[in-house]
């Protein structure tokens, strides 16, 4: 199959794309699409063959649901079967935003977006080019991250195509994802509300607008499969990644040593503590701010990945709510 990849930079070609990618999905196909947080692999998320096709193009476990994108807030209360005060609190606060609420599911969501439960994630992507799709077909998307199942996520069109190039027929360009890191998942149909997987949007930001929170969330090594995204090993380069503090270089270097961990290939990211010329390996520098981290980490991961490298150090991120969901993808990153 030859993959197209369109570009959206200028009002025609966007309108343009937007047609083509719509045509797509309302014969069945997956295609390609930009959003906020990570490219998606889209597909009409009510259309249980086009659905099955994601499974198959990502390799993905079918027990793993998958999270339906919609345009407005009635296009959510009919995919779900109940629609809390709380769901309407999260959705005037965080939507559209990467923010997916967990809700008892509606009779028209085919059992393989849900995983065969009875709960489907559902998110209002803030992504323009996203939202006009959706619209512009009138149904609800399923999409899942657009990579194979296991790797990292992409966050442009190029990551995309250099893991799904030839498996789909269509890659909307829409440039780069400006959250980076994938949606925060919160499931409401428990009480309290539990988070299944961290993301920018914390658990501080939820209590502030008045959402009672469990304590913490599931301890990942508990190994609960109510959110297969909380699988420990999850999310992974190909390059062994480890996440280590170093006061200087010296320390460094005695800690990767100490690892009994090879030095070639060795890529360092630090924000803080920044290595000045370190031996073989290469560092690159991302800002201390959780909103920039998360923006450039996964491009970091990729372009490592890219050029071979065989260790990749990151330097550990601060503990505070906001670097939460960089804090939960490194864990599993370094599984
Ligand atoms: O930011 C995002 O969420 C991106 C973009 C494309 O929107 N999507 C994404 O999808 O990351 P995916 O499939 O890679 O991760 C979805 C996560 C999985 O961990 C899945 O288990 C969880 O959301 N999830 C989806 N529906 C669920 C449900 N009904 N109950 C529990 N967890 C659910
Ligand atoms: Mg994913």
């Amino acid at each position: 199959m030859v993959t197209e990849i369109i570009s959206t930079h200028t009002p025609e070609l966007f309108q343009k794309a937007v047609r083509l990618a719509a045509e797509r999905l309302r014969t069945g196909e997956v295609v390609a699409l930009p959003t906020e947080t990570v490219y998606g692999l889209a597909a009409n998320a009510l259309d249980e063959k086009a659905v099955a096709r994601i499974f198959q193009i990502k390799g993905r476990p079918a027990h793993n649901p998958i999270i339906v994108h919609i345009a407005d807030k009635e296009m959510a209360r009919d995919c779900v079967a109940r629609w809390p005060e709380l769901a309407e609190k999260c959705s005037k606060s965080f939507w559209p935003g990467p923010l997916t609420m967990v809700l008892p599911r509606s009779e028209i969501i085919p059992d393989n977006v849900t995983g065969g439960g009875e709960t489907v994630g559902v998110r209002w992507p803030s992504h323009p080019f996203m939202q006009a799709v959706i619209r512009e077909c009138g149904f609800p998307l399923a999409a899942p991250s657009a990579n194979l199942s296991n790797q990292i996520s992409p966050t442009n069109a190029e990551h995309v195509c250099s893991q799904l190039d030839g498996k789909i027929p269509l890659i909307v360009d829409g440039g780069q994802s400006q959250v980076g890191i994938e949606s925060t998942v919160l499931d409401l149909s428990v009480s309290p509300p539990r988070i299944l997987r961290p993301g920018m949007i914390h658990g501080e930001s939820l209590a502030a607008v008045g959402l009672p929170m469990a304590d913490g969330w599931l301890p990942i090594e508990s190994g609960s499969l109510k959110s297969p995204g909380l699988l420990k090993k999850h999310y992974s380069p190909k390059a062994k990644l480890v996440v280590l503090d170093w006061p200087d270089e010296a320390e460094l270097v005695a800690k990767i040593i100490n690892l009994k961990l090879k030095t070639q290939n060795c890529f360092v990211i630090a924000h803080t503590n920044i290595p000045a010329g370190f031996g073989a390996g290469n560092v690159s520098v991302i800002p201390h701010d959780a909103e920039a981290f998360a923006r450039a980490l996964y491009s970091e991961l990729h372009r490592c990945d890219a050029a071979g490298a065989e260790l990749i150090v990151v330097e550990s991120p601060p503990d505070l709510p906001e670097w939460s969901g960089i804090a939960d993808r490194l864990q599993r990153a370094a599984a």
